[in-house]
């Protein structure tokens, strides 16, 4: 089938390249003129892992191709994705200029039917928004043209995107004619693995099915975030509450890891437009407000442990991190919570040395070149006369170092673990000063040992 996916950015190139690979012709259109030309030439823009060589494979089959020519993108496909980005406005709410320009441009170039498909985040009632911008288009035209508009909400995870689309756990379409129910069933049949995925629904609660997940699974992180402070004070242990919880299967296990706080491109965003929706509908989201509430502060929790730690005295300190992404696996730096102690630390007068994986480059792109800023070749690289260390994203590399050399690298062996990845027990038998989040920390706290 014919495709054409407007925006190549994560959602967007994510989408094409794995319709792509299921036999269909696509076309990503961008306005964007370097991006194109670096997908042309082979270059992916973000990290995501096999990506690329799909990307690759796909292109060279001759199924998957990349334009700035919108006329040429609308003209080619019956469904014409708009993955563009819909950005936060400084109140919260989604910015939609991008969708509906995009709306726009296909009632402009349209001559046969289309499905208009929101793919981006888009609060309640866009694809209302999105049908009248093609409409009012057409009627400039004089154009009489039938088209239908579909909300598809997408479910990736970054770093697991290909994943996660190749084998989703449901479609999400919300339609008002059957006939685009049946025709997203024949382009995502060949995503069904045992059993079709596809769940219909009514456009709105489509909309709102989104936001829905993001913001339950943002209420599970941040309702665990708040325990294991509760947990810190109480001298109880997080993790063993965790499992203790976790095995009633009406809660589960999954997303009821504690930690330096939520962020990446979704969940903060996605937690603050449903709240922003909320009250423009006159509605106050108490729970919504708090879950965003103790995400923030939970963004501090490192930085406190820290400042309590040396007595408030941190200037002058090298501080060493490991991550600076806002999860393993991506070099997303949105949201991320290291940039909060980053910049917590050198307000404070300390310096930082990191080491990220993937995320170096977003990071000297943000931060640029600062004399409190080292980011640095490796994660030993990054210990070099630090006073203390911060493991901050849960990479796999930093699960399991040579603790020996840590503490032999470190100025004092002083560690603070945002993702509790270290057994505390452990750590207190290497002679480290452990502390960790909602669990009780160990070892000696050790007297400072840098020369003024
Ligand atoms: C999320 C949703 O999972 C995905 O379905 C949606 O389409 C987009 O938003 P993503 O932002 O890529 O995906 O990351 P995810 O893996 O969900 O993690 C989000 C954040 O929550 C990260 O900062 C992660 O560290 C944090 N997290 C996750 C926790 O702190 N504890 C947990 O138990 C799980």
């Amino acid at each position: 089938m014919n495709v054409t996916i407007f925006g190549s950015g994560y959602v967007g190139l994510v989408t094409g390249t794995c319709l792509a690979e299921m036999g269909n012709d696509v076309v990503c259109v961008d306005v964007d003129q370097r991006k194109i030309e670096m997908l042309e030439r082979g270059e992916i823009p973000i990290y995501e892992p096999g990506l690329e060589s799909m990307v690759h494979e796909n292109t060279a089959a001759g199924r998957l191709r990349f334009t700035t020519d919108i006329a040429d993108g609308v003209a080619h496909g019956l469904f014409q994705f708009i993955a563009v980005g819909t950005p936060p406005d400084e109140d919260g709410s989604a910015d939609l200029q991008y969708v509906l320009a995009v709306a726009r441009s296909v009632g402009e170039h349209m001559d046969d039917y289309k499905v208009i498909i929101d793919k981006s985040t888009v609060p309640v009632g866009t694809a209302d928004r999105v049908r009248e911008a093609v409409s009012e288009t057409l009627t400039r035209r004089g154009a009489e043209l039938e088209f239908d508009v579909v909300s598809n909400p997408e479910f990736l995870k970054e770093g697991a995107a290909i994943d996660d689309f190749m084998k989703p756990d449901r479609v999400i379409v919300g339609t008002d004619n059957p006939r685009t129910t049946e025709l997203l069933r024949a382009l995502y049949a060949p995503f069904n693995r045992n059993h079709d995925r596809l769940i219909a629904m009514d456009i709105r609660s489509a909309e709102l099915t989104k936001y829905a997940a993001n913001a339950m699974l943002a209420t599970k992180i941040s309702f665990m975030n708040e325990l294991s402070n509760l947990a810190d004070r109480l001298g109880a242990d997080i993790e063993a509450v965790r499992n203790g919880i976790g095995s009633d299967p009406r809660i589960g296990y999954s997303f009821i890891y504690p930690g330096a706080g939520y962020g990446g491109s979704c969940f903060p965003k996605d937690v603050k437009a449903l709240e922003r929706t909320a009250r423009d509908v006159g509605y106050e989201a108490e729970l919504l407000s708090a879950v965003e509430a103790v995400n923030d502060r939970q963004k501090s929790v490192l930085f406190n442990k820290l400042h309590a730690h040396f007595g408030g005295a941190l200037a002058g300190r090298t501080i060493a991190l490991w991550g600076l992404a806002f999860k393993p696996n991506t070099d997303d730096m949105r949201e991320a919570p290291a940039r909060v102690l980053m910049e917590s630390l050198w307000q404070a007068g300390a310096r930082v040395r990191a080491f990220d994986p993937e995320a170096m480059e977003e990071t000297h792109r943000i931060y640029g070149e600062r004399d409190d800023l080292a980011l640095v070749e490796g994660p030993e690289a990054a210990l070099e006369g630090a006073d203390a260390l911060v493991v901050i994203t849960e990479w796999h590399p930093f699960r399991s170092p040579d603790f020996a050399l840590v503490k032999e690298r470190l100025k004092q062996p002083v560690v603070f673990d945002g993702r509790n990845i270290y057994d505390p027990a452990y750590m207190a038998g290497q002679g480290f000063t452990y502390y960790a989040i909602g669990r009780p920390p160990v070892g000696d706290a050790v007297a400072d040992r840098r020369a003024d």
